[in-house]
This record gives structure tokens, C-alpha cells and sequence, in this order.
């Protein structure tokens, strides 16, 4: 029974590489997922593209300098290209700058005008003066009034995922000039979500959608509990597609209005192609609409992408929206800007031909039902122990055992024992108990099942030992050996949602063509007796400690970079004037004694020569420093400061120091410039100038 699928995967902003969390929390499970469907010899159409329209792009074009097409030329090739290179099987990959996207987002548009379905109004909106524009979406942002974040954007805030209206925002900011926004008139088209609420809570609360995932259908209820308002689908914008109605020039469709349009416009293309009917996958009931996103993205398709179909009359809803939680990196949230990830193109470049290492890593750890944190360690430990000593083990051990005993031609079984017997009934039980998972979206689930059907074949392999029945009993090791073949084809199978390169390595191996999903449940035989295998080679190998170092100092290197960047050299006290700085007599002294002073932590006795005398000064450097290790060092000392008495010693003076990019204490130090001569002209030099 062969059924038709829609699969969407969230259109990735084209103003940037992606990176694992975007991997982790949409791609992967949607290809998972899409792949399973086809493997059970489903009709599937797996849509996704570039979404190109929207500010990020156009801030980023300006901070670029070139255009916005520029900008998303450049990352739609890059992306698609991430893509294909982690073996993403989207059936269509196209883009919102399309012609057929900007064609079928304006006829949707101009549907849902001509129906009355939108509220036209003039409102007062954020402005700009200096820039001459008005603010939404990311060009402002500012404190969000449900949970306080200030840095709450104009269209939604990261925080606490409440969908917002630039004119929600407490103290709002332009992100264009930093200035405090004026209030402008403008006309705009509104989709007033307070008339579907009823469809919404039929279909929703009230259908059987409490089988969606607890964290989607939680965020919906809340939604629809705390009453919807009208929505603007228009923006006072040049880069978008243009409002196709009077009144609309100089506005452009709303970036989250057009964009899941653009699911149904890369259809059309893919069906073009194809000759096949886009209208069948988006307009019969027997069809099955899924979209897998990332939770920031559950509003527009719970609530609006649904009641702008569902207004526009012609179109089936999503039956689905596994919706997962975010992936962290190493105990801190991804971050685009700060350069917090691990970008494909660079994964690629380090670890070359093993895509699957990531995507199996990122499924194991998937962030199903909560944040998740993907860490370098971790990775590791999914490819040494699991991947290498699990599955790659087993089939290396099938596959060198086979050529060895039978020049690879897999032997004749005669009678099966018990525990063969049970072998492979338990073998022919993983596709439902895989199925079962992935069905109900439980991606780490599943791929953990997949291994343990590799492990079944390690302990089989370990319990029956043909390595030694060999030498005593032929028969017994044939048997044995083709048990352990029927397990390895079943992974070639099971296996290709999850780890598709490795699949169509293992096919290879053995010599043999693709099985369905149901094959291996069936009474089929899948590696039949006389059937000629290939030749071993490593499926996984070994990732050193090394490899995994040179990641997390990447990583360190980012931190750092992030620091230096946010660390503006901001005076931290009020301006003096020059003649409160020529008051200080600043010499050039040698430190010749150094002792810490007993019972504190922070504080140093210091006997330093100052050229003129020989002083004591009392320095609170003693976590930074060791005695012995300052004793002989130049440093710049404060003469003329009033004595004043630490722990009873009189301290005649101070010692300059400041702190450098990182934090750390260091000295002022007089011995930086060419030669102490001249440091001291300088250091002096406060008297001569
Ligand atoms: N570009 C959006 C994001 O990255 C997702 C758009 S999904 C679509 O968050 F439905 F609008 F296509
Ligand atoms: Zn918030």
C-alpha cells in the first residue's frame, strides 16, 4: 500500500553556511525520515530550498557592502551544496528568488485578498528617521514584555519563542543606527488570526493532534489559550516580493509569509520536472503533510502557515510538526555571529568522506525533547565505540571470515540450532521495532535500535566462535557464517535512512542490490547460499584524541576572538583633565626584593629602586604573581603618592598595572619600546610635553 508524502524541512536563511545544529535539529531526521518512507516504497516528495527574502539578508548585504542577491547567490550555493555533500535526499532544492516562487507567493497573496481574507489598516509603526525606513522584524529589537529578554527581536523573541510585533517591544532600539525609534503611519494588509482561532482549536486542541510531540503541542495550546491577534503580512521593505495589490508599491510580502509558500513553489518545480502533478501532493486528503522544523519556527507552522492555507480554501493541513529543541555546542548555544559552531564546509575539510560519523553522532544525541549538547568528546565516543567497535567491527569480521573460509562465496547452511533459530527471528523483528520508532519521530531511538542489531551480530559471532569451529566442524561454521551474512545484508538495509554513504559502501561489499525496507522482515533470503561477496574494506576508522584537540582549539580560538572583539576600549571613569594627569610622577624602577606578606592572599611587600631612592610599596599582585618571579623586573612605579599603611606597613608608592585582552594582570612595562632610554624619555616624557 504505497501512500503519498509531502516532507518539508524548514527553508534555511540564506545568509550564512549551516551548521550542525541545523543538521541535528531539521535535516537529518527529515532525511531520515524521508528516506524510510521510500525505502517502504512510498511515493515521497521532500521539499526544501533557500529562504532568501527577510532583514538578516539585507543587513547583511549592507555590512557586506553588496547586494542582497549577492548575498544570497553566494549561500544558496554553499548550502545546497552542504546539503548534497551529507547526503540530504531532498527530491527538490530551490530557492524564494525564484520566478515560480515570487509567481505562486502573489497568487496566494492576491487569493486570500481577493477572498476578504486579510484586514487592510493604517497603524502606526516603528520608524527610523536617520535611516528613513521602518523598523520590524530584525531591524529592531528591545525588552520583550512576556519574559524580559532585552534583546527580544521585532518579530519574535528567542528567548521564551513568543511570536511579537515590533510595536510589543519595551524600549525598543533600530538595529540599523542604535536609535530610539519615532511612530510613522503606514498601510499594510493584516491576516487576522483571531478569526481562525476556532479552526485552530478544532483542528488542534480538539483533533487528534495530542499525538504531535509535547513540546509542539504544549507551545500551540499556549498560543491559541492566550488569544490570537491579527498578524501584518506586508512590510515596508525593497527586498521581497512585491505586494501584488493597489496600494501595495514600495511594500514587499512578509518574509514568514512568503517563505513556507515557497514548500508548495518548489513543489511545483520538482513536479514540472518530474510530470507529475504538484496539486496531488498538496491538495488531496490521502496525502500526508509533514514539516520538520526547528521550535523556533513552531508558530508560523502551527498556527499561521495552517490559517493562511486553510484560508485560502484548496489545501490540506500537516498531519505532523516534529518540531526538535535546539543543540548546543559544548555547554554553549550555536551561535552564527560569535562563530560558536562547527560549520559543514569545515566539518567536510577535516573529516573528509565521513558524513555519516556526523549524522550518526547527531541522531544519537539528537534534541528530541529537550536542549541538547553536542560535544567533540561525544562524537568520538559514538564513532570509536559504536560505529567502529560495534558495526564496522562485526561486518569487517563477517566479510574477512568469508573470504577466508569460502574466497567469498556465501556457504550453504544445514540445519539451524537453537540459537541460530533465534538469531534470526530476533533479525527479522528490527524493522517493525526500528519502524515503530522513526514513526513516532524518535530518531535516537531508532538509530540506537539499528545498533543493537550490530551488536546482536557481535555477540552471535563471540557466542558461536566459528574462528574455532573452523578446525573442528565445517558444517557448523558454514551454518554460523551465513547466519552472520543475513545480519550484515539486513544492516545494509536498515541502516541506509541513517547512514546512507555506509550503506552504499556495505552493498558494495557484499556484492548485492537494494532490499527493500520489508525484505528483511519477509521470509526473502537476503545474502542467498553461492552468492559471490566482495572484498573487505573499513567501513569506519578510529578517531585519534588529536583530531579531537585540534576541534576544541578551534573552538577556544573562537571564544578568544569573541572576547578581544567584545572587549571596546570604553574608559571606565570619568574624564580628568590634563592637569590632574601631570600631577603624577611616574619613574622607572627595578623591583629588588619581593615577599609575599604573611596571612593575605593578594598582597605583595616589594622593595623597589626608583632611580631616585629605595622604597617599599605594598602590591596587591600576589595571585598573579610569584615573588621570585618578579625580583629583577623593570616596572613603572607612582611616586608621589601620599603613604598610606597595609597590615601595618607603610606602602611609599604604587606600582602601574593594567590588564590585557584576556583579563590577565600584567604590567605597565617600561622595556616595550626600543630601549630603556627611551622609555624613560617617554615615561617622562609627561614632564617634557
Ligand atoms: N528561514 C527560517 C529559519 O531559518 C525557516 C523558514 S521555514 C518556512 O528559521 F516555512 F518559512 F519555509
Ligand atoms: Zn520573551
Amino acid at each position: 500500500m504505497s501512500k503519498r508524502y509531502t516532507i518539508t524541512a524548514a527553508l534555511p536563511y540564506t545568509n550564512g553556511p549551516i551548521h550542525i545544529g541545523h543538521l541535528a535539529g531539521v535535516y537529518v531526521p527529515a532525511d531520515i525520515y524521508s528516506r524510510y518512507l521510500r525505502l517502504l516504497g512510498n511515493d515521497v516528495a521532500f521539499i526544501c530550498g533557500s529562504d532568501e527574502h527577510g532583514v538578516p539578508i539585507t543587513i547583511k548585504a549592507k555590512k557586506e557592502g553588496v547586494s542582497p542577491q549577492d548575498i544570497v547567490d553566494k549561500y544558496h550555493a554553499n548550502i545546497k551544496q552542504s546539503f548534497e555533500d551529507f547526503g540530504i535526499s531532498f527530491d527538490n532544492y530551490s530557492r524564494t528568488t525564484a520566478k515560480i516562487h515570487h509567481e505562486t507567493a502573489s497568487e496566494f497573496f492576491k487569493t486570500l485578498y481577493d477572498n476578504n481574507e486579510f484586514v487592510e489598516e493604517i497603524s502606526e509603526q516603528l520608524y527610523d528617521a536617520e535611516a528613513d525606513q521602518f523598523l520590524a522584524d530584525r531591524f529592531v529589537t528591545g525588552t520583550c514584555p512576556k519574559c524580559g529578554n532585552e534583546e527580544a527581536y521585532g518579530d519574535q523573541c528567542e528567548n521564551c519563542g513568543t511570536s511579537l510585533n515590533a510595536t510589543d517591544l519595551i524600549n525598543p532600539k533600530s538595529a540599523i543606527t542604535g536609535n530610539v525609534p519615532t511612530l510613522k503611519e503606514t498601510k499594510h494588509w493584516f491576516l487576522p488570526l483571531n478569526k481562525h482561532e476556532q479552526f485552530l482549536k478544532d483542528w488542534i486542541l480538539k483533533g487528534h493532534k495530542k499525538d504531535w510531540k509535547p513540546n509542539v503541542y504544549g507551545q500551540v495550546k499556549s498560543w491559541i489559550d492566550d488569544g490570537l491577534r491579527p498578524r501584518a503580512v506586508t512590510r515596508d521593505l525593497d527586498w521581497g516580493i512585491p505586494v501584488p495589490v493597489e496600494g501595495g508599491e514600495g511594500k514587499v510580502l512578509y518574509v514568514w509569509f512568503d517563505a513556507p509558500i515557497g514548500y508548495i513553489s518548489a513543489t511545483k518545480e520538482w513536479a514540472e520536472r518530474e510530470g507529475k502533478n504538484w496539486e496531488d501532493y498538496w491538495k488531496k486528503e490521502d496525502t500526508t503533510l509533514v514539516h520538520f522544523i526547528g521550535k523556533d519556527n513552531i508558530v508560523f507552522h502551527c498556527i499561521i502557515f495552517p490559517s493562511m492555507l486553510k484560508a485560502e480554501g484548496s489545501y490540506i493541513l500537516p498531519e505532523n510538526v516534529p518540531a526538535n529543541e535546539f543543540l548546543n555546542l559544548e555547554g554553549s548555544k550555536l551561535s552564527t555571529s560569535k562563530n560558536w559552531a562547527v560549520w559543514l564546509p569545515d566539518y567536510l575539510e577535516d573529516f573528509p568522506d565521513q558524513q555519516d560519523v556526523l549524522r550518526y553522532a547527531l541522531t544519537a544525541n539528537a534534541p528530541e525533547t529537550k536542549d541538547n549538547d553536542f560535544t567533540w568528546k561525544d562524537f568520538q565516543a559514538r564513532n570509536n565505540n559504536e560505529l567502529v567497535a560495534i558495526f564496522g567491527n562485526f561486518i569487517n569480521r563477517v566479510v574477512v571470515l568469508t573470504n577466508k573460509y569460502y574466497n567469498g562465496i556465501v556457504p550453504q547452511p544445514s540445519d539451524y540450532s537453537e540459537v541460530d533459530k533465534e538469531t534470526l527471528a530476533a533479525l527479522k523483528a528490527y524493522p517493525a521495532v526500528i519502524s515503530s520508532s522513526i514513526e513516532r519521530y524518535r530518531f535516537r531511538e531508532a538509530s540506537q535500535e539499528l545498533m543493537n542489531l550490530a551488536r546482536l551480530g557481535n555477540k552471535y559471532l563471540a557466542d558461536e566462535e566459528p574462528w574455532k569451529t573452523i578446525k573442528t566442524d565445517e558444517e557448523r561454521t558454514k551454518t554460523v557464517m551465513f547466519v552472520a551474512l543475513q545480519i550484515a545484508s539486513a544492516l545494509d538495509v536498515l541502516s541506509e535512512p541513517f547512514l546512507p554513504f555506509t550503506s552504499v559502501k556495505l552493498k558494495s561489499i557484499l556484492n548485492k542490490m537494494d532490499d527493500k525496507w520489508d525484505d528483511v522482515s519477509s521470509d526473502k533470503t537476503l545474502l542467498p547460499a553461492n552468492h559471490q561477496i566482495g572484498k573487505g574494506e573499513l567501513l569506519f576508522s578510529k578517531i585519534e584524541d588529536t583530531e579531537i584537540e585540534k576541534q576544541l582549539a578551534k573552538l577556544e580560538a573562537s571564544k578568544k576572538a569573541n572576547e578581544a572583539a567584545n572587549k571596546t576600549a570604553e574608559p571606565q571613569k570619568d574624564e580628568i583633565a590634563f592637569d590632574d594627569f601631570t600631577k603624577l610622577d611616574m619613574r622607572v624602577g627595578t623591583i629588588i626584593e619581593a615577599e609575599k606578606m604573611p596571612k593575605t592572599k593578594k598582597l605583595l611587600v616589594l622593595k623597589v629602586d626608583t632611580g631616585i631612592d629605595t622604597r617599599t610599596i605594598v602590591s596587591g599582585i600576589a595571585e598573579s604573581f610569584k615573588p621570585e618571579e618578579i625580583i629583577g623586573k623593570r616596572v613603572t612605579v607612582l611616586v608621589n603618592l601620599a603613604p598610606r599603611k597595609l597590615r601595618g606597613i607603610e606602602s611609599q608608592g604604587m606600582i602601574l598595572m593594567t590588564e590585557d585582552e584576556h583579563g590577565n594582570l600584567i604590567f605597565v612595562n617600561p622595556d616595550t619600546s626600543t630601549s630603556n632610554q627611551d622609555a624613560n624619555e617617554v615615561i617622562n616624557g609627561l614632564k617634557i610635553s
